[in-house]
C-alpha cells in the first residue's frame, strides 16, 4: 500500500513555507491578504497597522488531545509509581482512571466548567487557539452527558475554539465490571445517538487497550458512531500492540493517538487513510515508558504526525504544549519542522479541521501567536520556555 493524500509529503523547513520580512491583514476574523512586507497593498489603512518587531509569528497552536474537564488530582498515584507501581497495576486495584471518576462524578458542573476554564486559560498562556476536549471520566449515561454539557458551557468562558469528543469507553467502571457489555450497549444505544442528536460531539474515541476496551468493542462503537455521522479517533498501541490504529483507520479515523506500538502495516493503512498519528510525549515521559512511538517507521510510511500535551490528571499533568515541540525532537526524533507542524497544521488535521485552522492563509481565520524570539525554531528549542508573547484569535488579542 501507498501513503496518499498530502500526509505522504514530507514535512521540512520547506513545507512550512516561512515568509521572511511577512506582514498579514485581518478582516473580520480572517486572513485577508498575506505576503512579504514589501508586497503589502496601499489600499490597507496604515493607522491599523501593528508592528511586531521582526519576531516571529505562527498559526495558533492546534491542542488536538485533552482530558481537562476532571476533578481532584492523582498525587497519590504519582507517589505510588515514584515507588515502583506500574500504572496498570495501579488501575487494576481500582486507582487511575477510576479514583478520577468518583471525583468527577461528584463534582457539579459548575465545578467542572470552572476547572476546565482555568485549564483552557493555562493553555491559552501557552499560545492554544484551539482545543479538542474528551469527556471520559463520567463513565455513566447521565455523567458522561454532564460532562459534554460541561465542555459546551465552556465555549462561552473561555475564548478558544472547542472541539468536543466523546470518550465514555475510556475504562469500564466499577459497577460494569462483571457486565461490561451493558456498558458497551448503553453507549451504542442510548448515550451515542444522544451526543449526536444534540450536538454535543464531533468525535467519538475508544481507550483499546488490555484493562480498558477490546479491539471488537471499540469497533462495534466506531461503527454506531460512523452511522450517526461523527467523526472517530482512537487510543491505540499505547502499553501493548492491540491493532486498534489499523482498524479505527480503515474506519475513516481522523486520528490514531499514542501509537507507541504501532508496526509498519499499521501505519500503511494509516497512511492511506490520512489518519494523523498523534503523539504524546508527556505521557510517555511521565509513566517513565520504555517504549517510544516510532517517528522514523512513521515518516517512512508517510503518516501525518501531530503533537500533544494529553492533558490529563494521569499521565500527563500539563498544558505546555510548546514543551511537547521539544520532547517531539530531543525524545522521539522529529525535526523542529515536523514539531511546529505538529502542533499547527497537522494537529488541525487530526481534528479534521480544512478552513485553515493551524496554517496561515488567506481565508482562514486570524488565529495566531506572535513569540517572543525571531527565529521560529526556538519554540522547540528553549526547552519549557515561555516562547508566546501574544495570543490572538479570529483578529482579537486574548493574552
Ligand atoms: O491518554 N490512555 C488513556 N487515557 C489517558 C490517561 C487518563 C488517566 O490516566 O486519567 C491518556 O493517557
Ligand atoms: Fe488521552
Amino acid at each position: 500500500m501507498t501513503a496518499t493524500g498530502p500526509a505522504a509529503q514530507r514535512v521540512d523547513d520547506a513545507w512550512l513555507g516561512v515568509i521572511e520580512d511577512a506582514a498579514f491583514v485581518v478582516d473580520a476574523g480572517r486572513i485577508a491578504w498575506l505576503g512579504p512586507r514589501s508586497l503589502l497593498p496601499t489600499r490597507y489603512d496604515a493607522s491599523a497597522q501593528v508592528d511586531v518587531g521582526g519576531r516571529a509569528v505562527l498559526p495558533g497552536l492546534v491542542e488536538c488531545h485533552t482530558h481537562l474537564v476532571y476533578a481532584g488530582d492523582r498525587t497519590r498515584d504519582f507517589a505510588d509509581r515514584c515507588a515502583g507501581e506500574s500504572y496498570e497495576t495501579i488501575a487494576a486495584r481500582g486507582g487511575g482512571i477510576q479514583t478520577t471518576v468518583d471525583a468527577t462524578r461528584r463534582a457539579t458542573q459548575a465545578e467542572l466548567v470552572a476547572v476546565g476554564a482555568e485549564r483552557c486559560r493555562r493553555l491559552l498562556e501557552h499560545g492554544v487557539t484551539t482545543v479538542e476536549i474528551k469527556s471520559g471520566y463520567g463513565l455513566s449515561y447521565e455523567s458522561e452527558l454532564k460532562l459534554l454539557e460541561a465542555v459546551a458551557a465552556l465555549r462561552t468562558r473561555t475564548p478558544q475554539r472547542i472541539v468536543a469528543t466523546c470518550l465514555a469507553a475510556h475504562v469500564v467502571p466499577r459497577e460494569h465490571k462483571a457486565d461490561r457489555s451493558a456498558y458497551v450497549a448503553m453507549i451504542v444505544d442510548r448515550l451515542l445517538p444522544e451526543v449526536a442528536a444534540r450536538g454535543l460531539a464531533r468525535f467519538v474515541d475508544v481507550f483499546c487497550e488490555a484493562g480498558a476496551f477490546t479491539l471488537a468493542e471499540a469497533v462495534e462503537i466506531f461503527e454506531t458512531a460512523r452511522g450517526l455521522g461523527l467523526g472517530i479517533k482512537v487510543h491505540a498501541e499505547q502499553l501493548s500492540h492491540t491493532g486498534a490504529a489499523a482498524r479505527a483507520a480503515s474506519l475513516g479515523a481522523s486520528s490514531a493517538d499514542h501509537v507507541e506500538f504501532v508496526t509498519a502495516s499499521d501505519a500503511a493503512v494509516m497512511a492511506a487513510n490520512d489518519t494523523i498519528a498523534v503523539l504524546l510525549p508527556g505521557a510517555g515521559l511521565f509513566l517513565g515508558a520504555k517504549h517510544k512511538p516510532p517517528v522514523q517507521l512513521l515518516r517512512e510510511a508517510g503518516v501525518g504526525m501531530a503533537l500533544s500535551t494529553d492533558l490529563n490528571p494521569g499521565t500527563s499533568p500539563t498544558a505546555h504544549l510548546p514543551l511537547m515541540t521539544t520532547l517531539g525532537c530531543a525524545w522521539l526524533g522529529m525535526s523542529p519542522a515536523e514539531a511546529v507542524a505538529g502542533v499547527t497544521a497537522q494537529a488541525a488535521r487530526a481534528l479534521g479541521l480544512d478552513d485553515g485552522t493551524g496554517t496561515l492563509r488567506v481565508g482562514g481565520p486570524a488565529d495566531f501567536v506572535v513569540t517572543r524570539w525571531s527565529a521560529w525554531k526556538r519554540v522547540p528549542y528553549e526547552m519549557a520556555g515561555a516562547p508566546v508573547a501574544e495570543t490572538w484569535i479570529g483578529g482579537r488579542q486574548r493574552l
